[in-house]
């Protein structure tokens, strides 16, 4: 039809107008609500961040003492939520099981299926779900290595909590290494929110057709999961070992990367909207030193990946194609330095993106956004006689 124009994988394309997320892909920049990402990495705390993306304000102190508290009250899963974990193999993608579980809480808390409910029913939903993601996580974890499942403790700061359930067992704490709590508050603020990337707008167009919040962000962790999006960060690490492996040489698979003829893409390069660079890479660069050295380890693909960088960025093909890292570039070494298995990162990236996949959700619902639902140019058959028996 002359009517339809065609975007496909909406490169110019606006879904949606919003008042969380402001990013200029030549410049750099990034903000939430007005707030650069270097003051709120640096300032913030992980879910002062999450407040802000979801209320539109950084909380007072007496706002963020009553959502933390508000938080803690639903940390615990209903206790059959274990029974479903049983019927994983122990070899299931934490990714996986993490949607399947997010998509169950409909049927533990059914309050969120209906569209119409009001504000401080949609906020229970908004506190279950932060407070349910990081023990649905840990515990995916647990139980694909056949170890007992930890309980939340409710004493214990979101991260702490979560590093608890992840790394202690049921009759000893996980031992608190301030340095590792700050390093992942901080990589899940700079995970926070992205405005219309390929899992936020997924949520939204979940939501759009009145679907539940739970299954909503479960159709924003399964869109994460590929490795063009969120799951870049573990085919990074694998990509490195895969470099360490083979020598260390780096220019042999900036050359597999460029050859059009071969699918290998450097991981972690390259990004949809920044042209420049991805701040929230810069950031974390920075401190993978940092994290590493306070940490005591010494890891050498992070070698690796600043050599692999130096020499992308000086050859044509990523120049011309303005190919920067990205924020999974160095998010990896960060996390395997804390004692993350492989299969996590990406895991770890959706708690970091909760809040703006709520945020996004909650603000599409408040605009009453129409059902998204696009058109298509048809290229199949025209009428044809059915073949006659
Ligand atoms: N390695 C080699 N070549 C690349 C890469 C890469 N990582 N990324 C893009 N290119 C080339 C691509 O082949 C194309 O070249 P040509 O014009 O000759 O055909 C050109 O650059 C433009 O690429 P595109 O695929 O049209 O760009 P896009 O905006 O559709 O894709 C991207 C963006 C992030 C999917 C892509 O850069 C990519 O696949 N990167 C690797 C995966 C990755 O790191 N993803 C994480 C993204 S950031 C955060 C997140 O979402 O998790």
């Amino acid at each position: 039809s002359g009517l339809i124009t065609l975007d496909v994988g909406f490169k110019n394309t606006g879904s949606t107008t919003s008042d969380i997320t402001f990013l200029d892909g030549e410049k750099g920049i990034l903000r939430h609500r007005g707030y650069s990402i270097e003051d709120l990495a640096e300032k913030s705390t992980f879910l002062e961040v999450a407040h802000l993306l979801i209320y539109g304000e950084l909380p007072s102190a007496t706002e963020l003492a009553k959502f933390q508290h508000d938080i803690s009250m639903h940390t615990l899963v209903h206790e059959d939520v274990r029974k479903i974990f049983d019927g994983f193999p122990a070899t299931a993608h934490p990714m996986g099981v993490l949607s399947s579980l997010v998509t169950s809480l409909t049927a533990f808390h059914p309050e969120s299926l209906d569209p119409n409910r009001n504000s401080e029913a949609v906020d229970l939903t908004i506190h279950r779900l932060l407070a349910k993601l990081p023990t649905l996580a840990a515990w995916s974890y647990k139980n694909g290595q056949g170890h007992p499942l930890v309980y939340p403790n409710n004493k214990m700061g979101y991260i702490e909590n979560f590093m608890n359930m992840m790394f202690g067992l049921p009759t000893d704490e996980y031992e608190v290494n301030p340095a590792v709590i700050e390093a992942l508050d901080k990589l899940l603020i700079l995970h926070a929110d992205h405005e219309q990337n390929c899992s936020a707008a997924t949520v939204r167009v979940v939501g759009s057709s009145q679907a539940s919040l739970y299954v909503s962000i479960s159709g924003g962790i399964n869109a994460l999961w590929g490795g063009l999006h969120g799951g870049a960060n573990q085919k990074v690490i694998e990509m490195l070992e895969m470099i360490k492996a083979d020598g260390g040489d780096v220019k042999k698979y900036i050359d597999k990367a460029k050859d059009p003829n071969d699918p290998f893409r450097l991981m972690g390069f390259g990004h949809r909207v920044y042209k420049n660079f991805d701040p929230r890479a810069k950031i974390i660069k920075k401190h993978c030193d940092n994290v590493l050295n306070s940490l005591g380890v010494n890891d050498k693909t992070l070698e690796i990946a600043k050599h692999l960088e130096e020499v992308a960025l000086q050859d044509e093909y990523f120049i011309e194609r303005k190919l920067f890292p990205n924020v999974d570039f160095y998010s990896g070494i960060i996390y395997r330095a804390i004692g993350f298995p492989v299969d996590m990162f990406t895991v770890l990236f959706a708690i970091g993106r909760l809040p703006g996949w709520i945020a996004q959700w909650k603000e599409s619902r408040e605009q009453k956004q129409a059902i998204s639902r696009p058109r298509q140019i048809y290229t199949g058959h025209t009428l044809r006689p059915y073949p006659s028996k």
